[in-house]
């Protein structure tokens, strides 16, 4: 489907826009000089034949990601030389494959940091004072009195924060942890001396920091090795008092074994924002356990960061259409090696 703004073509457009974008992103296409045409439903992912489709033609792919970009698609668009996706994460993308064609492929690190650390905090005090729970409480006619243990839930000031992947996002969710006056521990590939500078961190283990930490906030990117990082026996060895919070990728959490571990009270609460299927309907398990706050990945969602993410992706695929290196390049060995 052509994109209205644009006038009727009859060449292929050089790249395809795979969910409406706002205004901004799609103008930094035209004056790069680029042709394009865009998935135009807003709430509704394109079709995957459509997108099998569409790329036949294309140079560059500006890509949500919820767009999985993999060898099938890869193969089906001979002519791709950039995949812009519109996120830090790039688990929808078969990263090693793009660089054995030689596809550049670029994300947005950088501006939804402060964003999504602000979300974790959302969720942990959500899920610490049970701040969802008392409002359905109130809406089904359950508040009577007040009365001294009523809604009563974890303290979080002065409590110990517990950092799993402590890369830009991990080291924003500890600089907050230090106006709450905690101590902050963290567990990285390696050790990340200028946060330990900055905040106080200190290094452990993954397993002594599921044992100290009062609250656990899951930041790993979704790799072979983080999935299913999280289950049954890492919930057994958190205290019964710890919120579990992840804003990551749902698959690095294996979902049903944290349901059967929030049942059986092995930790107190959990706040989650991404699942290892979206999006999920209203009869999800976690749903129904009042010791979980969900929420539909928005993570990077205000008005401002998802503006800035979706121009940072059209300056990447510009950058990289017009033969300059675009600035957040993940696979920068597709440029040779004096790159
Ligand atoms: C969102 O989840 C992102 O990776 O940007």
């Amino acid at each position: 489907m052509a994109w209205k703004g644009m006038p009727a073509m009859t060449k292929a457009a050089d790249v395809y826009v795979t969910r409406l974008l706002p205004e901004p992103a799609l103008q930094i296409l035209r004056e790069g000089g680029l042709s394009f045409r865009v998935w135009p439903d807003e709430g509704r992912p394109v079709p995957r034949d459509v997108l099998l489709q569409e790329v036949r033609e294309c140079e560059g792919l500006l890509c949500l990601l919820t767009d999985r970009v993999d060898e099938e698609l890869l193969a089906a668009a001979p002519r791709l030389r950039v995949v812009a996706n519109t996120a830090v994460g790039l688990d929808n993308v078969d990263l090693a494959a793009c660089t054995r064609r030689g596809v550049m492929v670029t994300h947005t690190p950088g501006v939804l940091t402060e964003t999504v650390a602000d979300l974790a905090w959302a969720l942990l005090l959500a899920a610490a004072r049970r701040v969802v729970e008392a409002q359905k409480t109130i809406e089904a006619g359950g508040w009577n009195t007040w009365s001294l243990m009523f809604m009563t839930g974890q303290d979080v000031h002065g409590r110990t924060l517990g950092i799993v992947g402590a890369g830009r996002i991990g080291a924003a969710v500890a600089r907050r942890a230090r106006g709450f006056q905690m101590r902050i521990l963290y567990h990285n590939r390696r050790r990340n001396e200028a946060l330990e500078r900055e905040t106080g961190a200190e290094y452990r283990g993954f397993e002594e920091l599921l044992e100290e930490a009062d609250f656990v906030v899951c930041l790993v990117p979704l790799t072979e090795e983080t999935r299913g990082l999280f289950g049954y026996e890492q919930f057994r060895r958190m205290k019964r008092t710890a919120v579990f919070v992840n804003v990551a990728r749902g698959a690095v959490v294996r979902e049903a074994e944290l349901e059967r571990a929030l049942r059986e009270g092995l930790i107190w609460a959990a706040g989650l924002d991404v699942f290892e299927k979206e999006p999920i309907g209203p009869d999800h398990p976690l749903l129904k356990l009042p010791n979980c706050v969900c929420l539909p990945h928005i993570g990077s969602a205000t008005v401002a960061t998802r503006l800035r993410m979706a121009t940072l992706a059209a300056e990447n695929l510009v950058a990289a259409l017009a033969g300059r290196r675009p600035p957040n390049l993940a696979n920068p060995e597709v440029l040779g090696p004096q790159a």
